[in-house]
């Protein structure tokens, strides 16, 4: 075997915050991929580090009363946990805030420097006089130029989504100290990333379709433009002090703004490795290596790692990524992470609550398909999905196999002549199967392609033990040597699939690995005319006995979970109080119409929807434009809700609407249906929401 020599890196998640199942998404993706490379025999190094400056973690720190290396010292300790809790294992986890990613940030910037990439211009920004400090966009608050909503960011507003600068709001105030910023001028440190070098550089670089995934390119031609137009503008890689961060050498007072450092972090974490354990540094960074490096990351920092990161890169004489690997988002039950509906779920409170992390590991494995897509998790699905493949498929052939091997024989697995018999059997029922397959899904990280054909091979496996039925078996002695064949049958292929799970339930097959007696799990492999009975246990090998490897979920403990996740609603209602008056208290419940046949019923086609966006409208005073998303189209309707509900608070919910009503022409624009609410009007007013689980499009009957 060709031994390739592999570096891979999941982002590096900011210090001042908890992980959370969204994170887990990708660090979980990784460690399966890196585990099943490692099995195959590759030498493979996996690196992280927390992400550690910039202004949030530096206020963050003051608040708390702590110096910035005190918080980010805890906040590492505390990632870690979350992190070997979930079985994921790092070669090393180390800190952006370290000598090495200081020494490799500074080496990258001179060179940039050297090859007249590094210019300096003047710029205007908000200053907060109070806080003697430049205020980032997302410290600026103020009213929405455009939809006048209150308290929105100086980047963009979250009730209409529109973007602007900080210097377009209303009032604009501080988020630091509520002050009235000032606008301030002071000289900035560009890379010139619209140099012709770089631009031409990152067009051959993206194009290739070597590096990245057809849709990460495809956002790529959006943000290089055609071969006419330069769309790329130079990127501000310094801040003023104060600011947590590496002081950017012979200027002083200014910093390398965080995202210059960070990905420089992925070598300065590789680097502390090397000197702990002795690996050539330069021959994973050096320009025409034949080692690889992939970076594994979200698809909300694309921009960061397709673009800026080759380009320093490349222009400061290193090598440049083999690959991007970039996954979608994680929604639960369809929708955003919400802390209100205590699908915010952080990784410290799932392990708390004592949940199986293998569990989640196998669903990420389940969904994940290597594309930018969005993964959803379903909390329903995900206790109906681990109980029915884990429990109800894999464990179970080893719960019905292993008590007559160690009851009846002692623990020893059917020997020669029988064993032929046996070998026999299986390759006759799996004369068409392909490991291959399985492994080329896993490398491709197409893992719910992998775990597909892994349960196709349960199935079957089950199906094999069902039809000889050990139990039935069992009861007539004489049919002792049957039954030890059967047996053995179902442990010899419960140990095969143990093999091709193990990337995705490290600490299980661990157990597995003890009970059937054997050596470390590596990867099967099998020549290409060789029976699939070549892969299994010798003649006579003697098991040790069976132990209870995994429980069921019950659906209670996901409860608990999301309950201990709810941010307490009373106090999400004490925010945006809802007055109930005496009159509308007592309202008479109105008479009940006039009987319509089913067939009338029928007629009306209600859809799940989605909120995707509500606004106000200009000179409306009971309107709201509310943006539904109906599965595969999307409906602008006005609803008369303006009176009870805050569009801010709409946006990301799910309702009900009447889908074939005539579309009527407003004073405001064309309406494309109604929302249903109950209530009188005014305050009293309530819209529809489907039960969890419920996805857009759905038709409800
Ligand atoms: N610090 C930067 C990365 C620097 S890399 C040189 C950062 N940190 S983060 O904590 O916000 O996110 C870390 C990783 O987790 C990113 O790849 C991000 O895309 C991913 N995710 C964060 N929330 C996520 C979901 N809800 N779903 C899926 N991945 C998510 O970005
Ligand atoms: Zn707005």
């Amino acid at each position: 075997m060709n031994k390739r020599k592999i570096l891979v890196t999941s982002a590096l998640p900011y210090a001042n915050g908890s992980i959370h199942l969204g994170h887990l998404v990708e660090y979980i993706q990784t460690d399966i991929w890196v585990r099943f490379q490692k099995m195959r025999g590759h030498e493979v190094h996996y690196v992280c580090a927390d992400d550690t400056h910039g202004t949030p973690i530096m206020l963050r720190a003051e608040k708390e009363g702590i110096t910035p290396e005190a918080l980010i010292a805890r906040v590492h300790d505390e990632h870690y946990n979350d992190f070997t809790g979930f079985h994921i294992h790092f070669d090393n986890y180390y800190s952006t805030h370290s000598d090495e990613t200081q020494e490799y940030s500074e080496t990258i910037y001179h060179r940039l420097n050297a090859a007249g990439l590094i210019r300096k211009q003047s710029i205007e920004q908000f200053y907060d006089p109070q806080k003697d400090m430049f205020l980032p966009d997302r410290f600026v608050k103020g009213e929405c130029p455009k939809c006048e909503a209150q308290d929105q960011y100086g980047d963009s507003c979250e009730v209409c989504g529109a973007a602007y600068a900080p210097t377009d709001l209303k009032n604009p105030y501080s988020a630091v100290s509520g002050a009235t910023p000032i606008k301030k001028s002071s000289e900035h440190y560009f890379f010139s990333l619209s140099d012709k070098r770089c631009v031409d550089f990152l067009r051959s670089w993206t194009r290739t379709g070597k590096h990245l995934q057809p849709e990460a390119a495809n956002k790529m031609r959006e943000w290089l433009g055609n071969d006419e137009e330069n769309k790329l503008s130079d990127w501000d890689i310094s801040r003023d002090a104060p600011y947590f961060g590496f002081e950017i050498p012979d200027a002083p007072g200014k910093y390398f703004y965080v995202w210059l450092d960070a990905p420089v972090g992925y070598m300065g974490s590789f680097k502390h490795l090397c000197v702990r354990d002795n690996l050539d540094f330069d021959a994973f960074w050096r320009k025409e290596t034949d080692t690889e490096l992939y970076h594994f990351i979200g698809k909300d920092i694309l921009y960061f790692h397709a673009l800026f990161w080759p380009a320093m890169l490349e222009y400061a004489g290193f090598r440049t990524p083999t690959q991007i690997f970039a996954h979608g988002f994680l929604t639960v039950n369809g929708e955003k992470m919400s802390k209100s509906r205590g699908t915010f779920i952080t990784a410290d409170s799932y392990l708390k609550q004592g949940l199986n992390p293998e569990w989640l590991r196998y669903y990420y494995a389940a969904k994940l398909n290597g594309t930018m897509e969005d993964i959803d998790l379903n909390l329903e699905d995900f206790v109906v999905r681990v109980n029915s493949d884990l429990i109800g498929k894999f464990v179970n052939i080893a719960s019905r196999c292993a008590g007559f091997i160690t009851k009846r024989f002692d623990g020893k697995l059917v020997d020669k002549p029988g064993y032929s018999a046996m070998q026999k059997l299986v390759d006759e029922r799996f004369a068409n199967w392909h490991p291959s397959s399985i492994e080329n899904a896993f490398d491709a990280r197409d893992f719910s392609l992998a775990v597909r054909q892994i349960m196709k091979f349960a199935d079957e496996a089950n199906e094999m033990i069902h039809e000889m039925a050990p139990w039935e078996i069992a009861k007539d002695t004489e049919r002792n040597a049957e039954l030890q064949r059967i047996c053995s049958l179902g442990i010899q292929l419960f140990y095969l699939l143990a093999h091709y799970l193990k990337p995705i339930l490290p600490e299980t097959i661990r157990q597995v690995e003890k009970f059937l007696n054997c050596n470390t799990f590596t990867w099967p492999q099998l020549d290409e005319n060789e029976p699939i009975s070549q892969l299994l246990l010798p003649p006579g090998h003697t098991i040790n006995t069976y132990q209870h490897l995994m429980t069921r979920i019950d659906s209670k403990q996901i409860d608990a979970l999301v309950a201990a996740n709810t941010q307490s609603f009373s106090m999400k209602q004490a925010e945006t109080p809802k007055k109930i008056t005496e009159s509308n208290n007592q309202s008479p419940i109105a008479p009940i119409v006039e009987t319509i046949t089913i067939d009338d019923f029928s007629k009306i086609d209600l859809r799940v929807a989605k909120i995707i966006n509500a606004e106000h409208v200009e000179g409306a005073d009971k309107l709201l434009k509310l943006t539904l998303d109906i599965g595969n189209e999307q409906r602008a309707v006005f609803a008369g809700i303006k009176s009870a509900y805050n569009p801010k608070q709409l946006i990301g919910r799910l309702t009900v609407m009447v889908a074939n009503l005539a579309p009527r022409k407003m004073k405001f624009g064309l309406s494309e249906g109604i929302v249903l609410a109950a209530g009188n009007g005014g305050q009293e007013l309530f819209i529809l929401a489907p039960d969890t689980g419920a996805m857009p499009g759905m038709r409800i009957k």
